[in-house]
């Protein structure tokens, strides 16, 4: 593997999304479309983590706009403490796994600790954000 003293070279390759936690997906999607004329790529109820996304298309990368579909989604109670807004970032990634045990191996803290599908036949994994400065990250495979 090629990289320096400060850690491997290139493991994050593309913004894949930014995704958005709302109260209302509908009108969300209408907002963007409204607005921007910008279309709704791919559209999925993810039930293993309580959320509906919506990818709108913005050139190679996608704003994900969520909203949960229970209560007890991370996405709903995000929502209850925070309100709408910026939830997480998520990074293409050439090799999921390598780019997750990175951040295990540089002492920082995931939610998930294996590779796991996502969306729209990805693999991803998310980083705890008091890790990321912050951010929760989102390393997306596919
Ligand atoms: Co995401």
């Amino acid at each position: 593997m090629s990289g320096t003293a400060a850690g491997p070279a290139g493991l994050l390759t593309e913004i894949d999304h930014a995704a958005i936690a709302v109260n209302d997906l509908d009108a969300a999607i209408a907002w963007y479309a409204e607005v921007f004329g910008a279309t709704v790529a791919h559209r999925e109820r993810v039930d293993s983590d309580g959320v509906e996304e919506a990818l709108v298309k913005v050139a190679d990368s996608y704003i994900q706009l969520l909203t949960p579909t229970r209560d007890d989604s991370p996405v709903a109670k995000y929502l209850a403490a925070r309100g709408e807004g910026l939830h997480h970032v998520g990074y293409r990634v050439a090799d999921c796994a390598l780019a997750l045990q990175a951040v295990i191996d540089s002492g920082g803290r995931v939610i998930d600790e294996t590779p796991r599908p996502g969306s729209r036949g990805t693999t991803v994994a998310f980083v705890h954000p008091k890790t990321s400065f912050g951010t929760l990250i989102e390393l997306v495979l596919g």
